[in-house]
């Protein structure tokens, strides 16, 4: 049986070998005494973006005043796009970065559905992330009756299994929509299998991204994937309600027509035209004005991500979820804990969840400890999940060994009672 000391030398040798760990001096430190586990729903913030911002309010703001949209800022979606399509395998000019996650997913599933003419079924799953599923229930509350939205039950309340997705497509069937990493388990989702069975169908399909960019790797061309959206913020460090991204197949863009006509979507917004003619490429789903100080703040930590290299990320974020899992299950009968994601590598993303009866308190504990303890930042997913996001870029071993051990602390002590 290991001990908590050889935990704590593994973790500092796993550390002394980490190619990537210089990554995390690219980070501003936050209180040295805060372990912060919650990149999954807020990444750090970059050194460089607050100096980049710094610079483009005072001298692209302060100076070029509306020089700028000829200076660069009209293709800061495009440009800013074409580098999320290199940690997504999606193609120049498949990619931008525009509105919000649920606006993008709004237009790109209205533009699916008026496309799939004569098939009005969406399907889904109960596991999808909740502003997913209000999207998609509006959506078929707006378009009116014979519209439908199915969702596929998971059989372990983590996963949804492939059979279960297979057994519910069917030719009525216009679109599947799931997220590739899950919000709550961190199951990963069969992109492969499902866009082809999908297609087989005559269905198209439309990931969410948003907890896998830029920890987990994604291959939209291999799998022919049709749509996709996914936000800034977490993994990538784009900053608090950062502007999303949304990817649309070379090849499908001239097809579809996306259901907010506005002017910079359209084919000359400059001709100040009165008619709505849509732009012929990926432009055409934009809508309005794009908001360049909460953009520029996405590029510094993007360009250290293509730096890193997506897939040494993936390498290093698997070793540290293995290694968390191994202090998991070393702990004596769990400490009450199960495991609340896929035990499997390969089908889990970056978060590690581990659930107990007592997961509010504990969460409350972690972050709101006596002085003289670290504070461990995690979150709390109601009934009883306690998320662990590992942020490869700027996490190290050492860190999760001792948010680890402080969790043992907690329960062991009983310290979470006073929190319930
Ligand atoms: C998987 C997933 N999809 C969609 C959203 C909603 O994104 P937004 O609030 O940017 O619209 C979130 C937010 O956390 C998310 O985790």
């Amino acid at each position: 049986v290991n001990t908590e000391s050889t935990y704590l030398s593994k973790a500092e040798q796993l550390d002394r070998e980490d190619p990537l760990s210089s990554y995390r001096e690219q980070f501003t430190p936050p209180d040295p005494g805060l372990i912060y586990l919650d990149g999954n729903s807020l990444g750090r913030l970059p050194v460089r973006t607050a100096e980049s911002l710094h610079e483009v309010v005072t001298e692209q703001w302060g100076n070029s005043l509306i020089r700028g949209w000829g200076e660069g800022w009209m293709d800061l979606p495009r440009r800013l796009g074409d580098k999320i399509a290199l940690l997504i395998g999606a193609e120049p000019g498949e990619v931008l970065v525009c509105d919000g996650t649920s606006i993008n997913l709004y237009k790109l599933v209205m533009a699916a559905m008026e496309h799939q003419e004569g098939r009005r079924r969406i399907l889904s799953d109960e596991l999808n992330f909740p502003s997913d599923l209000h999207v998609l229930q509006g959506i078929v509350h707006q378009l009116g009756p014979g519209y439908e939205l199915d969702l596929i039950r998971s059989r372990d309340g983590m996963c949804i299994d492939f059979d279960s997705v297979r057994d519910a497509t069917d030719k009525k069937t216009a679109l599947l929509t799931f997220t590739h990493t899950y919000y709550k388990s961190s199951f990963v989702q069969d992109m492969a299998g499902i866009t082809a069975l999908a297609h087989e169908k005559g269905a198209m399909v439309l990931w969410d991204l948003s907890h896998s960019v830029g920890s987990v790797p994604v291959d939209l061309k291999t799998c022919r994937a049709d749509l996709a959206i996914g936000c800034t913020y977490k993994y990538l460090n784009g900053g608090p309600g950062s502007t999303a991204f949304l990817y649309v197949r070379r090849d499908l863009q001239k097809k579809l027509q996306q259901p907010i006509w506005g002017w910079l979507g359209s084919k000359d917004p400059f001709q100040f035209g009165t008619l709505y003619e849509p732009a012929e490429n990926i432009r055409r789903f934009l809508v309005g004005t794009p908001p360049i100080l909460s953009m520029s703040a996405i590029e510094p930590a993007l360009d250290l991500h293509l730096e890193a290299g997506i897939y040494a990320l993936r390498e290093k974020s698997l070793r540290q979820s293995e290694f968390l899992i191994e202090m998991f299950e070393n702990w004596p009968a769990g400490l009450g804990f199960t495991l609340g994601s896929p035990r499997s590598a390969g089908r889990r993303g970056s978060h590690v969840v581990l659930r107990h009866p007592e997961a509010a308190a504990i969460t409350e504990a972690l972050i709101g400890p006596p002085e003289d303890r670290v504070i461990v930042i995690p979150d709390f997913r109601a009934p009883d999940n306690i998320r662990l996001g590992i942020a490869p870029l700027y996490n190290s071993y050492k860190d999760i060994y001792t948010g680890m051990q402080r969790i043992r602390e907690v329960v062991e002590s009983k310290e979470y009672l006073k929190n319930r």
